[in-house]
């Protein structure tokens, strides 16, 4: 008789059996995947942990056993002479360095070399050449037996048809490589979808899976295919080859093309460094890869090395860290923003995702969190893309054990109590409790010191939680006023002499403003930076914003009835009227405008390309905004003047072609200086 939790523990086995068999299938038979390959790895890696702990309860139908999905009947089916295997996969370092070292057990005393070829993430084939024709493509398939595409591989451009060399040519020769889409081609096939209102696809990897798969090699010949190859699987006669990196140059001579990088390393370290490498150039790549392929070099060594079950022991897939990761949602809180806007934000069981551990993820509003079903207790897959703010991207229903409860949206603010709306029509729901509620008022002394707005440097979050605490903010006009407390400012944890000082310099310095950084930093809700510049630079003085009327409003490129709605509310509630008098008393003042033709650069259009490496980009557009100039993106004939930094590219040329001025960073800094910029 089983008990509960073995009973539990098969459950939980048999779910990930199914939900591993239906992305299989759906990966390998329908070419549309429905989860990542990470997620894919990680539900395998949890069921494989599952069976090495429990050997007595594996299932007799676990995927663990097996190597791949079975062939389409759609092609003929074609047995591998020699069968396509995998290989197996490390993530890091410490993984790399322990298949170095079974590598140098089995191989004492010799000197290895490792051959460091891009994981190119296609598909696998085989390619037959019989006295240099091309007789057959096969697919993988399950790796025992694959599909015969070769009507489909002959209309593959870079694939040799007949193979070209200077030697007689081999009588047979089987080539093992990678049928990919190049990353352009794929944003191209997909656009051109788009046009038509067909289905896109989802990665270059499924675009090639699906135009190799056309039973009409009319369809895969439109379609960019390109073919790398990184082995040989049989040559008779046998050609001399010592290594990887010989039979890989081989391949070139006979037509062949091989992926756009490869390595020879010494040592397993500099294996390591080329990881890091490859990360770095992945973006610039032509093609997408998910990872390298380290393979030893020797192919006497090789030999030697053999092969563990369905694994070679002398490669190894070093994958890129996950972008995508399993976890757990702890708790689900709400937290009440600048606006009233409550958001709710998912507690992560701390996750790696990309190199960075993940333990908080906005799940946006409460539609989201219906539209995913979401609870608390659900396994999640969170998602991060480079500097991209991680996200939930599916949840687990399947995984599911116990009845979990529905979220829903809490009637109160979490914060000080008041109700919450969901005005109708809108994703957000509110907090009613205005300035009374602690978060908002927060959040508002937050944005209104913050780097783009007042830049009051000093004055962070720690300090203003401590402010509001001892009642020495109240609202942001209250800010020019500490200088008062000087005595209570010192008392504060962390607050010397020195610090108080420079906090009541910079809220002095912070006193001169431009109008368009003032309006911004009200916080009036859709008023993000640009709109508050345009707002400035129309209606010139606060007081003219203050009282406009809708209809001015709208005239703001920018702003639309909503903003321009929101802009008539905030003006219309005293509260927010008497902080700004209040500032205004305070000495907050703002450079008058200056007649527009007293501006020297006004009316020019100037363009900023390049690294700069002093400046910013915005600081640039900043002085040259203020001086009266555009800054626009693009080159014409129009243009007044380029400035070039560092690795300036086309439009640099464009300008030069055009006899268009140009400026270095260096002229740029001095020529702003000279006009009291900087
Ligand atoms: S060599 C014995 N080299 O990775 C297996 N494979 O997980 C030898 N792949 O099915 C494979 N780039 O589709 C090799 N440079 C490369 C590769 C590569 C991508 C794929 C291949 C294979 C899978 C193995």
């Amino acid at each position: 008789m089983l008990d509960h939790e073995e009973n539990k523990l098969i459950e939980r086995m048999r779910q990930l059996i199914r939900l591993l068999s239906q992305h299989n299938h759906a990966y390998y038979v329908m070419d549309q995947p429905t989860i990542s390959d990470h997620e894919y790895d990680q539900l395998f890696h949890q069921l494989t942990a599952l069976e090495e702990k429990y050997p007595q309860y594996v299932q007799a139908d676990t995927p663990t056993q097996k190597v791949g999905g079975k062939a389409l009947n759609k092609f003929l089916t074609v047995q591998h002479v020699v069968p396509m295997l995998s290989l197996g996969n490390v993530f890091k370092q410490d993984d790399l360095f322990a298949f170095a070292r079974r590598v140098e057990e089995r191989l004492p005393q010799q000197n290895i070399q490792y051959d460091v070829e891009l994981k190119l993430d296609g598909l696998a084939i085989s390619l037959w050449y019989e006295q240099g024709v091309l007789i057959k493509g096969v697919t993988r398939g399950d790796g025992e037996t694959g599909e015969d595409i070769t009507q489909n591989v002959k209309t593959i451009r870079n694939l040799p048809k007949v193979l070209t060399a200077k030697t007689p040519v081999p009588a047979l020769l089987e080539v093992r490589g990678e049928v990919l889409m190049p990353k352009s081609g794929f944003e191209k096939l997909n656009a051109y979808h788009e046009g038509l209102g067909e289905k896109t696809f989802a990665n270059p990897r499924n675009a090639a899976a699906g135009s190799l798969r056309q039973l009409d090699p009319k369809v895969a010949a439109s379609r960019p295919l390109a073919f790398y190859a990184y082995g040989i699987a049989q040559c008779e006669p046998m050609h001399d080859l010592d290594s990887m990196h010989e039979s890989l140059h081989w391949l070139t001579t006979l037509g062949f093309d091989i992926a756009e990088r490869q390595f020879l390393c010494e040592s397993i370290v500099e294996v390591q460094e080329k990881y890091e490498q490859i990360q770095q150039e992945r973006e610039n790549l032509s093609v997408e890869i998910d990872g390298m392929v380290v393979k030893v070099d020797s192919l006497k060594q090789q030999k030697q090395l053999g092969f563990l079950s369905r694994e070679p022991r002398w490669a190894t897939a070093y994958k890129f860290p996950a972008v995508a990761a399993l976890t757990k949602v702890e708790h689900i809180d709400w937290q009440v923003g600048r606006t009233g806007a409550l958001t709710p934000v998912a507690r992560l069981q701390p996750v790696a995702v990309g190199g960075v551990v993940v333990s908080n993820v906005t799940l946006h509003n409460i539609g989201e969190i219906q539209r995913l079903d979401v609870r608390v207790g659900d396994t999640v897959s969170v998602y991060r893309t480079g500097d991209v703010i991680p996200k939930v991207e599916r949840v687990w229903h399947d995984l599911r054990i116990d009845d979990l409860e529905i979220i829903t949206l809490p009637t109160q603010c979490p914060v000080c109590d008041s109700p919450v709306a969901m005005p109708e029509g809108e994703a957000l729901a509110r907090c009613s409790g205005g300035l009374f509620c602690a978060a908002q008022r927060i959040e508002a002394i937050r944005h209104f010191v913050s780097r783009k707005a007042m830049d009051i440097e000093g004055l962070g979050d720690r300090w203003v939680e401590s402010l509001l605490h001892l009642e020495l903010l109240k609202d942001v006009s209250d800010i020019y006023q500490l200088h008062l407390h000087r005595e209570q400012l010192l008392k504060l944890e962390k607050m010397g002499e020195k610090s108080v000082q420079n906090l009541i310099d910079a809220i002095e310095r912070s006193k001169k403003i431009t109008l368009a950084r003032f309006i911004y930093a009200l916080g009036i809700r859709g008023v993000g930076e640009t709109t508050a510049r345009m707002l400035a630079h129309h209606f010139e003085h606060l007081d003219a914003l203050r009282t406009a009327q809708l209809e001015e409003l709208q005239k703001v490129p920018d702003v639309g009835t909503i903003t321009a709605e929101w802009i008539l509310d905030f003006f219309q509630a005293q509260h927010n009227i008497d902080v700004i008098d209040k500032l205004m008393t305070l000495g907050l003042v703002w450079d008058v405008p200056v007649a527009s033709t007293t501006q020297p650069f006004n009316g020019q259009s100037w363009v900023l390309t390049g690294t700069l490496s002093e400046l910013t980009r915005e600081q640039a557009t900043q002085m040259l905004q203020a001086l009266g100039a555009r800054v626009s993106g693009s080159v014409s004939g129009k243009t007044k003047c380029v400035v070039a930094g560092e690795k300036a590219g086309s439009k640099l040329e464009k300008a030069q072609k055009l006899g268009i001025e140009t400026l270095s960073e260096q002229a740029f800094i001095q020529l702003m200086q000279s006009h009291g910029q900087l």
